[in-house]
């Protein structure tokens, strides 16, 4: 994406944050899954809100983290899939909850926070995948080092 040619990553405050959820979401359709991995804080569910406010998301979208799925509908004629992998004990889990015919399906748009716990599941899906990583910066609470790498 243009705004990360020159390199691949970005020190980002909230509002930057906001902006680069803003290009991701031009750049994303049906089918295309968000994998946001990062430490407890590092900014995975507001990057998820943003995504959801520029999608259009009417619901407030809080932390899946004891649901671990929430779904949404968007004034922008998608599904917006929302996961968080923190708690899930094994994929029979993902399974009950119908992981994997949201996955298949390539309906809606998925985003999954700490998705690397389950990295195999994505295998085969390279095409379909933009993997966010979130880094705190040292000395610096506002900012968060954004990582972006996939097909967009
Ligand atoms: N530059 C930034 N980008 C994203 N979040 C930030 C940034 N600076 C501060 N924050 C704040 O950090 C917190 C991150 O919390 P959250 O998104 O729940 O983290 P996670 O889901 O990764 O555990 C939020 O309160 C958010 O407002
Ligand atoms: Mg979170």
């Amino acid at each position: 994406m243009k705004l990360l040619m020159f390199k691949d990553y970005i020190n980002s405050s909230l509002e930057e944050t906001k902006k680069l959820a803003q290009l991701i979401t031009e750049r994303i359709s049906n089918g295309s899954i968000l994998l946001l991995n990062g430490d407890l804080g590092s900014g995975k569910t507001q990057f998820v809100r943003f995504i959801a406010e520029h999608l259009e998301v009417l619901d407030i979208v809080t932390s899946p983290s004891f649901l671990i799925l929430n779904k949404y509908s968007t004034e922008k004629n998608v599904d917006m899939f929302h996961f968080d992998f923190y708690r899930v004990k094994n994929i029979q889990e993902l399974e009950d909850l119908g992981f994997f015919e949201i996955i298949e399906s390539n309906e809606g748009i998925v985003l999954i926070e700490w998705a690397d716990l389950y990295r195999n599941l994505f295998d085969g899906k390279e095409k379909r995948i933009i993997d966010i990583y979130f880094n705190f910066i040292e000395d610096n609470i506002n900012q968060r080092e954004i990582v972006v790498k996939g097909n967009i």
